[in-house]
């Protein structure tokens, strides 16, 4: 048994990062069970649970749609906002149903929300039926604790609170064979006072390149055609390896090894250098696209959020990479409703969607999280203000991205095709190099290819097209 502390989760002392090299033999003991994965939260997550599969179908066990088919059930959680943890205490019902059906049934949860020590006192005291708690720092150790779980039934917790070690040799069962997550960054440092990640996912661990490169490559071999860096901050990577390179450094040699499609998420806007802007203009196959968060358009509140950056500074950047970086899309992050936001500061938010009018932005009601900085800051704001606020926000941010959208009709725009339309399978659906969604007239033959498609239609969300014969 471990369980996670969030003193020792915020702690930033300098140690060496270790990097461990995998080497695991997994044999085929569960061959005729089933799994059903769950997974919630961001890319990171949808990521982990690509690892989280690799070791289950390396047990044998196969994948199932449905919750009461399955012999293990895994949820990997999230913990951003209540919201997100109350959608798993939920499905957690049902888990908790299920096993009383089928009492061998083992119930796994993993994720960020296991790294916080009020969830797992909760689930210790009172969900008993839950078989296996893992956190985000040694998913290499669920194919042990599944083992020790089918042979005896007594609750194991296992969250560290935090890691100075860099997994290399990770396995992954992939959802997709065109398009790829890779992990270049883990974890965060920089606390900004709403977010919980940095107790998460802890201290900020870069891989070293010559693995990101390797693996970039045997994708390529694979015949990928799109790659996404993954980071809570890519911006930050290499800082801690102190090995003379950087993100753009990075990202310039993964260009070079000629993947078409290459896409790096998340950038905080604060270290944002301009040879990264250099790099990301420079190459074809660096898509003219940056999700860059701005959380607020107040001086006041990104103060109070520990954002380090005034606004002044982020339009002085948007600008830089809009007038360089030919065509490009820049979406958002916003929260509303942080503790003692007023109208004054909320109208500045407008002000500066006005300014930028974002081709796409994600937007929350603020959502204290036990342990942040904000969570202890008095908030006199109702939930009923913060609910109109956030309303008034995404009509004005929907107009921008339905204006955005409506500029493409009629032109000509490359997509990579990922898969058939779920809702109609005359239809294939697949993302721009600027990451709108379109749905195109097609089969099976145009998946995983790059196609010119003529826009027909544009909606807030996504727009409609068919193959070019220009
Ligand atoms: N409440 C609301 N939104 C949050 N985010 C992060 N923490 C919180 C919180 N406590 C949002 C930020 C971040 C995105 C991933 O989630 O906008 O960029
Ligand atoms: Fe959270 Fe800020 Fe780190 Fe992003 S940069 S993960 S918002 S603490």
């Amino acid at each position: 048994m471990n369980l996670p502390n969030l003193a020792v989760a915020a702690d930033r002392k300098k140690t060496l990062v270790k990097e461990r090299k995998l080497d695991m033999e997994i044999k085929p003991i569960y061959k005729g069970k089933k799994y059903f994965l769950r997974t919630y939260g961001c890319q990171m997550n949808v990521h982990d649970s690509e690892e989280i599969k690799y070791y289950l179908e390396s047990l044998g066990y196969e994948a199932v749609e449905e919750l009461e088919l399955a012999d293990i059930v895994v949820l990997n959680t999230c913990a951003i906002r209540e919201n997100a943890k109350d959608k798993v205490f939920g499905y957690l019902g049902r888990c908790k149903h299920l096993k009383k059906e089928k009492p061998d049934l083992i119930i796994t949860v993993a994720g960020c929300l296991m790294q916080k020590p009020n969830e797992i006192e909760e689930i210790h005291n009172r969900h008993k039926y839950i078989d296996i708690v893992i956190g985000t720092h040694n998913l290499n150790e669920l194919p042990n604790l599944i083992e020790e779980a089918n042979n005896k039934k007594t609750q194991n917790i296992e969250v560290y609170s935090n890691s100075d070690v860099v997994f290399e040799n990770v396995k992954y069962n992939r959802d997709s064979k065109i398009s790829a997550w890779i992990n270049i960054i883990y974890g965060c440092d920089k606390f900004c006072t709403y977010c919980i990640v940095p107790f998460t996912r802890g201290r900020e661990r870069s891989r070293k390149m010559e693995e990101v490169l390797e693996e970039v490559s045997n994708l390529k071999e694979q015949g990928y055609m799109e790659i996404t860096l993954l980071g809570q901050n890519v911006n930050a990577y290499g800082k801690d390896l102190d090995l003379g390179y950087d993100f753009a450094t990075l990202l310039e040699e993964v260009a070079k090894i000629g993947i078409p499609r290459i896409r790096f998420v998340t950038s905080h806007p604060w270290n944002f250098t301009d040879k990264m802007i250099d790099v990301i203009a420079k190459y074809d196959n660096i898509m003219p696209y940056v999700h860059l968060p701005i959380q607020s358009g107040s001086d006041d509140i990104l103060r109070k959020m520990n954002r380090k950056y005034t606004i002044d500074e982020y339009k002085k950047l948007f600008d830089q990479i809009k007038n360089k970086v030919k065509d490009v899309a820049i979406t958002t992050d916003i929260i509303v409703g942080f503790p003692n936001e007023t109208d004054e500061d909320f109208k500045k938010t407008l002000d500066i969607v006005n300014y930028c009018k974002y081709d796409g932005a994600y937007t929350f009601i603020f959502s204290p999280r036990e342990g942040t900085a904000a969570a202890r800051m008095e908030d006199k704001v109702s939930m009923e203000v913060k609910e109109k606020r956030l309303q008034e926000l995404n009509n004005l941010v929907n107009k921008y991205s339905l204006e955005s959208n409506q500029r493409l009709v009629g032109k000509v725009v490359e997509v990579l095709v990922n898969d058939i339309s779920e809702k109609d399978n005359n239809k294939v659906y697949g993302y721009t190099d600027t990451m709108k969604l379109v749905n195109i007239v097609g089969g099976n033959e145009l998946i995983g290819k790059i196609v010119q498609v003529k826009i027909t239609d544009a909606k807030s969300f996504s727009l409609d097209g068919e193959i070019s014969q220009e």
